[in-house]
């Protein structure tokens, strides 16, 4: 069967994108990589991706006057590839409405926290300030409002004692190497989808629970 072409979005270090190449690299993978798109020429995942002879392309936020015709030409570079799933990987732009209408259904992001818990940014702080217990990542349909669409699935780790941001920031992220692959992964089986039950999103014939990730780790 033919692999589901998918188009990351970066801004950054891209260790989520990484995670996500190396496992498209397994023959089995029913997703391939097809390519990456980021708004920072300088960003340290492009040279990853390159290593990996995987096409990039810069589209900078700063050559447009507003952000649609932004999203418009990102959308174009994906397009270029044939993607049919765009993975949003530390893409640190926020779209105009366009862009996720677009891509309805056919976008995810993955968030450093249990939404709908600490949306936006510096989110695990905002989960110590709250004194929490249990944070972990989510990934999730890219919706108009940010940090707000369908849940697909999450992963949990502990929140400890004498935490600070980067050492729970490292305990997510993890997690979140272990939860975006698997998920692409899902979607590139056809099994996940809007269930009808209020917009819920369902993931088939895969046992009960494994839609949430524990941390294997104190
Ligand atoms: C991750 O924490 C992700 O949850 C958030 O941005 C960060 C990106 O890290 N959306 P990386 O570029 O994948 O290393």
């Amino acid at each position: 069967m033919a692999k589901l072409k998918v188009g990351i979005l970066i801004s950054g270090r891209g260790s989520n994108m990484a995670a996500l190449i190396k496992a498209a690299q397994a023959a089995d993978y029913p997703a391939e990589i097809a390519c990456i798109v980021s708004n920072k020429a300088d960003a340290a995942g492009l040279e990853i991706a390159a290593d990996a002879g995987i096409p990039t392309a810069t589209v900078s936020h700063r050559s447009y006057p507003d952000r649609e015709s932004f999203d418009r030409d990102v959308s174009a570079a994906l397009g270029k590839h044939g993607v049919e799933l765009v993975v949003m990987a530390g893409f640190m732009r926020i779209f105009s409405p366009w862009f996720p209408q677009h891509w309805a259904g056919r976008l995810i992001n993955i968030h450093p926290s249990l939404l709908p818990s600490f949306r936006g940014v510096h989110v695990q702080q905002q989960a110590l300030d709250a004194g929490v217990r249990i944070s972990g990542c989510t990934v999730h349909f890219v919706i108009p409002d940010l940090d707000a669409g369908p849940i697909i699935a999450q992963a949990a780790v502990p929140v400890l004692a004498g935490d600070t941001a980067d050492t729970l920031t490292a305990r997510i992220l993890r997690q979140e190497h272990r939860l975006y692959p698997q998920v692409v992964r899902w979607i590139g089986e056809g099994r996940v989808g809007a269930s009808g039950n209020g917009g819920k999103v369902a993931v088939e014939g895969v046992p009960p629970g494994a839609t949430l990730l524990f941390s294997d780790e104190p």
